[in-house]
């Protein structure tokens, strides 16, 4: 991991033993959520993830600074924006966490819900200060070049389907299902494409159109902006391309960004939301085609993670007893 400022150097050994604290971390915050599935009580299981990811997180080599945490720190007692982790000596480091992503598919037991970290060297994570929302646009490496946040979506469609050697009646489409995308979505269908939508989950979405097997073309539309930064530790790890734009959803939210002096208008490419070589990890908790369950059986629990760096997606299988299931 090495920032393009060439601040301060972090080895394949410290890489190393910051993908296994990662990897820890979403597992033991998948585990501790997976209790709360399907019990109706989603800051539970928030919580109970956070907790998890936040013990794992200690014991991290180095100097991390959450830059994308659970909130203020006046709002949320754990991983808030700021709070420093880790044992202090190593490696500076920025993390960005949703320990529990999809905490609605979590609490109603539907598939979808990840815990989820990403790490990038220190000063490499944008942060999207006052700004929660922002408009994505995800594609595979093939595409990357192909993107613009200001074409319609048609164009959009027919500039990917080319890049990717496809009809546009080909490519299908990932769109959160919310109101605001009710016309995004029916241009789209109108343009020949097809359309997944499920009612949440944008992370889970980009890692469909990152992973060759589940046949997503590509992400389009507006989700959080913590959700971005994640996704785009994963697309540019993996050389896909991915632009985001704030897209503020209430006045006070627009006002709150133009106060901190950023820009409605400005488009983030993917190297500028995540500077530097990063890495993303993400750990099943309620199941779907990406990542399984926690498992249990005989005592032992198996979860299931992805590790995305450098061109690779590592594909994990952690077996631990069952000690942390309540
Ligand atoms: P939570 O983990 O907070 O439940 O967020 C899930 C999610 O669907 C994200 O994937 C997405 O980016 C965001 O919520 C969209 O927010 P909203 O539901 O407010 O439109």
């Amino acid at each position: 991991m090495q920032s393009r400022n060439e601040s301060v150097q972090v080895n394949r050994g410290d890489i190393h033993a910051l993908e296994a604290v990662a990897l820890e971390a979403t597992r033991t915050a998948a585990v501790a959520s997976y209790a709360w599935v399907g019990r109706y009580d989603q800051d539970a299981a928030d919580a109970a993830a956070t907790k998890a990811m936040r013990e794992a997180l200690a014991g991290a080599p180095g100097r991390g600074t959450v830059v994308i945490g659970e909130g203020e720190k006046d709002d949320a007692p754990m991983l808030f924006n700021g709070e420093v982790v880790g044992t202090g000596a190593g490696p500076e480091f920025d993390i960005a966490v949703d320990p529990l992503e999809g905490t609605s598919f979590c609490a109603k037991d539907l598939p979808g819900a990840l815990a989820t970290i990403a790490f990038g060297q220190r000063g490499t994570l944008w942060s999207p200060g006052p700004g929660f929302y922002m408009d994505k646009i995800v594609v595979p490496p093939a595409a990357a070049g192909s993107i613009d946040l200001d074409d319609p979506p048609e164009q959009t469609l027919a500039n990917v389907a080319k890049a990717l050697g496809k009809q546009v009646g080909e490519l299908r489409v990932m769109i959160m299902d919310k109101p605001r995308h009710r016309d995004l979505i029916q241009r789209v269908v109108r343009a020949g494409a097809s359309v997944q939508t499920p009612a949440g989950g944008d992370v889970g979405g980009s890692l469909a159109v990152l992973l060759p097997s589940l046949d997503i073309d590509l992400l389009l539309g507006v989700g959080g902006t913590p959700e971005g930064v994640m996704t785009a530790a994963a697309v540019g790890a993996l050389g896909g391309g991915m632009l985001g734009r704030l897209a503020p959803q209430r006045d006070e939210e627009a006002d709150a960004i133009r106060a901190a002096g950023m820009s409605l208008e400005r488009i983030y490419r993917c190297d500028e939301l995540v500077t530097g070589d990063a890495f993303f990890v993400a750990t099943g908790v309620s199941g779907g085609h990406l990542l399984g369950r926690p498992q249990i059986h005989e005592g032992e629990v198996r979860a299931e993670s992805l590790l995305i760096s450098r061109n690779q997606i590592r594909r994990i299988s952690h077996t631990t007893f069952d000690e942390e299931l309540r």
